[in-house]
């Protein structure tokens, strides 16, 4: 089979990495992709936003399936032109990727569907927004309706920060993802990200993982999109992934079918576990960034197989296995990130470093034959172990090996788990 991945991140490296292993793959392709993927494929320049150009080099190279990472090419209708062109697609139609791309969207087939998730309004006007944050106090979540590269959502702990999230909203902070906002109620408990392949009709759990998404130890700074991340996720027993499939996952498959817009690809379900059970926090229609690579680390069957079946809509008779072994990933980010990042410091000693981890590059260029930063995410440092604290020391191990001056990582990754695993 010949394969398209589409994207350039941690994300899209760890899946080269494990469509790389299926003996189903004859050539993979990645467009753009990064020096880490280029060892598994072989880099194409095309404009992603050219979906003509796209579908045309799937006809010229003969491409089975075109596996696509990022949600931005979704939410635009990618998946939409390539079927058109009769190319088989993993990933959602446009329709289907307002999951992602329209919070508003999800909120409201939450209520159509009684799936558990945060009380909430839309708003197409500051002021409409302002008097429900007033009737309604704080603590309050703002969110811009569409996508904002993670920035869109302020948690905001008094009155004051949610009217100015308001403000800098419908101000176009966040372009147009901010002309409507959503305003919901501030959920407490533990997060959880949990994922499906799905075909349309059928949702086959994917694996869990928690992720890190503040940029200092503690979880403490500024929102970024991700340092780190382990699974599985303790939090997430078999019988609150049951739950999560029959009050959450298969009433949003049933929603979407129903309204003409079956979800194929996969679902990130963003969960807030609390006293009553999960409530979705939010939907993604890819998978996390880092989270995917802990998952590819895990993954026992052939990811190729899968995303094709999920394509075909072939799924019901599928089943995934999973190695029983904890996998940790922590992110090396370039200084200044989440801010303006440095760009074009040199990365040295990646080879030695991993002997003992996999390194997924996220943000990385080639520069006269030296790996240099080219982001904000530049590195995953990724390993398994018995329990996540011996990934985590695997992980760090591995990170220490790195020598890269400009770059810096929590040191904590996993904490709550590592913890956990202390007190058993
Ligand atoms: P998002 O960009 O939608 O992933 O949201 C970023 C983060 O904001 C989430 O991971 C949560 O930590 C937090 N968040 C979003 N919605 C809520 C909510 N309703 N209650 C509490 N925290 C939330
Ligand atoms: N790590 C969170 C995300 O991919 O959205």
């Amino acid at each position: 089979m010949k394969v398209l991945l589409i994207g350039s991140g941690g994300r899209e490296h760890a899946l080269a990495w494990k469509l790389a292993a299926s003996p189903m793959l004859t050539k993979l392709y990645a467009a753009p992709g990064n020096p880490g993927i280029a060892k598994s494929a072989e880099l194409v320049a095309l404009d992603v936003a050219d979906h003509a150009a796209v579908a045309g080099f799937c006809r010229d190279k003969a491409i089975d399936l075109v596996v696509v990472g990022p949600e931005g090419p979704l939410v635009v209708g990618l998946g939409d032109d390539l079927r058109a062109a009769a190319i088989r697609v993993f990933g959602p139609s446009k329709m289907a990727a307002q999951l992602e791309g329209s919070k508003g969207f999800t909120k409201d087939l939450c209520a159509r569907y009684g799936i558990p998730t945060a009380a909430y309004g839309r708003f197409g006007s500051a002021s409409e927004a302002k008097a429900y944050i007033r009737k309604t106090g704080a603590p309050i979540v703002v969110k811009a309706d569409g996508l904002a590269a993670g920035k869109g959502v302020t948690v905001a702990l008094t009155l004051d920060e949610a009217l100015e999230a308001v403000d800098s909203c419908f101000d176009g902070a966040f372009g147009g993802a901010g002309a409507e906002v959503v305003v919901e109620e501030f959920l407490t408990g533990e997060e959880a990200s949990f994922f499906c392949l799905c075909d349309g009709a059928t949702a086959l759990p994917f694996g869990t993982a928690q992720d890190h998404k503040r940029v200092g130890e503690g979880d403490t700074g500024p929102n970024t999109g991700g340092m780190g991340a382990y699974s599985p996720a303790p939090v997430m027993t078999p019988e609150l992934v049951e739950r999560t499939m029959r009050e959450i996952v298969e009433p949003t498959m049933r929603g979407m079918a129903e309204m003409g817009a079956p979800f194929s690809g996969v679902l990130f379900v963003g969960l807030m576990i609390g006293a009553d059970g999960p409530k979705l926090i939010e939907y993604n229609v890819r998978f996390g960034d880092p989270e995917c690579q802990v998952l590819m680390m895990r993954l026992k069957d052939d990811l190729l197989v899968l995303l094709s079946a999920a394509a075909d809509a072939q799924l019901a008779h599928m089943s995934v296995r999973w190695r029983d072994e904890a996998a940790l990933t922590v992110v090396m980010a370039a200084e200044g990130y989440p801010g303006t990042p440095q760009k074009g410091s040199v990365i040295r000693g990646l080879e030695r470093a991993g002997e003992g981890a996999e390194i997924f590059h996220a943000g990385t260029a080639e520069r006269d034959g030296e790996i240099v930063a080219n982001g904000g995410r530049v590195l995953n440092v990724t390993a398994m172990g018995a329990t996540v604290s011996e990934a985590q020391r695997k992980s760090y191990a591995a990170v220490d090996l790195i020598d890269w001056p400009e770059g810096f990582c929590r040191r904590d990754i996993g904490f709550r788990a590592v913890e956990r695993e202390g007190s058993l």
